[in-house]
């Protein structure tokens, strides 16, 4: 059985993975606007993770005999300069991702929640994944910052990313 510090906390998780699909939504939605489809692709890819997470948090507040509340969501931004803005938006709003999972294998750990602390340890291995794939997106902006075209390029590259659901135990 969770705490309702823990319930409370997990469904907040439920929003924020929410709000971070919705997030990459709007960067997808910039990304169409420029033409840049492969970017948009890859926008579009990360809000399918993103919904996978959410539901897998929602799936387990159930599993635990807690009660899904669910909350309202932010509107994203709806502009960036630049698609290198648009990543490192990207990249700290992972890092944001990142301190919210620790901070609640931290209540886990505290409340000596061995379940949810098992549970916690996949999503602190995905962030590793997550910060390290937009990180490799942001070093490939910077080398062809001055090229014209490398934006072109980098579209058909990013075209290439497929969805393969998440295997959350
Ligand atoms: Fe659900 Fe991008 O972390």
């Amino acid at each position: 059985m969770l705490s309702k510090k823990m319930e409370q906390t997990l469904n907040d998780q439920v929003k924020w993975e929410y709000y971070s699909g919705y997030l990459y939504l709007a960067m997808a939605a910039y990304f169409e606007e420029l033409g840049l489809a492969g970017f948009a692709n890859w926008m579009h890819i990360q809000e399918q993770e993103e919904r996978a997470h959410a539901e897998r948090f929602y799936s387990f507040v159930n599993e635990r005999g807690g009660r899904v509340v669910l909350q309202a969501i932010d509107a994203p931004p709806v502009k960036w300069d630049s698609p290198l803005a648009v990543f490192q938006e990207s990249l700290a709003h992972e890092q944001k991702v990142t301190a919210r999972i620790g901070a609640l294998m931290d209540l886990a750990l505290k409340e000596k929640d061995h379940a949810t602390a098992a549970f916690l340890q996949w999503f602190i291995s995905e962030q590793v994944e997550e910060e390290a794939s937009v990180t490799e997106v942001i070093q490939k902006l910077k080398l062809v910052e001055s090229t014209p075209g490398g934006w072109f390029m980098l579209d058909k590259d990013l075209a290439l990313r497929v969805f393969t659901p998440p295997v959350i135990p």
